[in-house]
């Protein structure tokens, strides 16, 4: 197994296995939901239908950017996929880089459209391969192969930087976002994987032309501790811990995103409780990763689907009791901020 493919089946191991998460929380702990005990709303008549960059979805959950690029990916890839199509849900590929650089993993991306002919599907590649800008035929090669609907590109210093051969040239990603938007005919969406998007990084995204942002905040699967791990250095290190937390990317993006960009909330979304919040603090959608990979080791298929099940009942739930008929009725004024958390 060749270096990149072991990477990415040691992500797989280490987060399914639940052993790199942060010791900071997320901050949903500091909001609690006020209950309305005079709801006005019929159980059977709430929906969970959310729209996002101009597509209706069964629910507001996006399945976050994973794996690909190696024969393991393949069943993963195939097992979200058609969970996806079947349940209207939008998700995303792992990053394709592996793909320019070893053609044969192709399939272990393009599975995902064999078994999700209609679903959303996001194609993905990190920041620092677009900072010496990138060919455009290279961009569309990724596209193509998986007749991706929109185009996700993460920014990760931090798991770079704590990766032995990980990217260390950062300078030049802002450029090449604004080119990229530009080359192609597809939505970009810019997302963290878990450290965090200031409201500057947002703010100097903002006029590059991107279509939404997911803040992948810290309190979730931290990729400093991840790649310690696999570094074998197991003491705290200070990159463990490193990162904004979600509820606080949260709380910087909404203004500066209201009406013109679309906000995904992720980063230790581990409930329907933080899907609800998140929608409360302006999030169109939250999107989820480290549950799904779990969910799929332990029970598969079905392992996925009953948890989906089980967080689908629970929102609804939670809308009835904030009074709420569907997802856009969810509002900063559902929460209260708890005393001394
Ligand atoms: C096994 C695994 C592999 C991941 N690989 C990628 C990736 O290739 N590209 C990416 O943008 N994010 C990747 N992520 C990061 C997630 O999309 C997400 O931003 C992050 O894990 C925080 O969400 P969580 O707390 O729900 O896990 C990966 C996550 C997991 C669990």
């Amino acid at each position: 197994m060749d270096e990149i493919a072991k990477r990415k089946k040691d992500h797989i191991d280490i987060t399914a296995a639940g052993d790199a998460g942060y010791t900071k929380t997320t901050g949903f702990e500091r909001y609690d939901f006020i209950h309305d005990a005079l709801p006005e709303v019929n159980y059977d008549d709430i929906t969970c239908e959310t729209r996002f960059l101009n597509r209706w979805f069964s629910f507001p959950l996006f399945i976050s950017s994973m794996t690909g690029g190696h024969h393991e990916a393949t069943p993963v890839n195939a097992v979200i996929a058609a969970f996806c199509e079947k349940y209207n849900l939008p998700f995303g590929v792992g990053s394709q880089r592996i793909m320019l650089e070893n053609p044969s993993t192709r399939n272990s991306f393009s599975i995902v459209r064999e078994e999700a002919p209609s679903a959303f599907i996001a194609a993905n590649i990190g920041g620092a391969q677009l900072a010496g800008g990138m060919a455009k035929e290279q961009i569309e090669h990724l596209i193509d192969a998986i007749r991706a609907d929109a185009i996700i590109v993460h920014l990760n210093p931090l798991q770079e930087l704590r990766q032995k051969h990980g990217d260390r040239r950062f300078s030049g990603i802002r450029e090449g976002i604004r080119s990229l938007v530009n080359d192609v005919q597809v939505p970009v969406i810019v997302k963290e994987t878990g450290a965090g998007l200031s409201e500057s990084v947002i703010s100097q995204l903002l006029d590059c032309g991107v279509s939404a942002f997911d803040v992948a905040g810290a309190g979730g699967t931290s990729w400093g501790r991840v790649e310690n791990i696999r570094n074998g250095q197991l003491d705290p290190h200070f990159t463990d811990d490193w990162g904004i937390p979600t509820v606080d990317c949260l709380l910087a993006a909404r203004e500066p995103l209201k009406d013109k960009c679309e906000l995904i909330s992720s980063g230790g979304i581990r409930s329907s409780a933080d899907i609800a919040k998140s929608l409360c603090l302006g999030a169109v959608m939250a999107a989820v990763a480290q549950p799904v990979i779990r969910a799929i080791r332990d029970g598969g298929y079905d392992g996925l689907e009953t948890m989906f099940r089980q967080w689908e009942d629970d929102f609804r739930m939670i809308l009835c009791l904030l009074g709420c008929e569907r997802p856009t009725d969810l509002d900063m004024i559902h929460l209260r901020r708890v005393q001394g958390r």
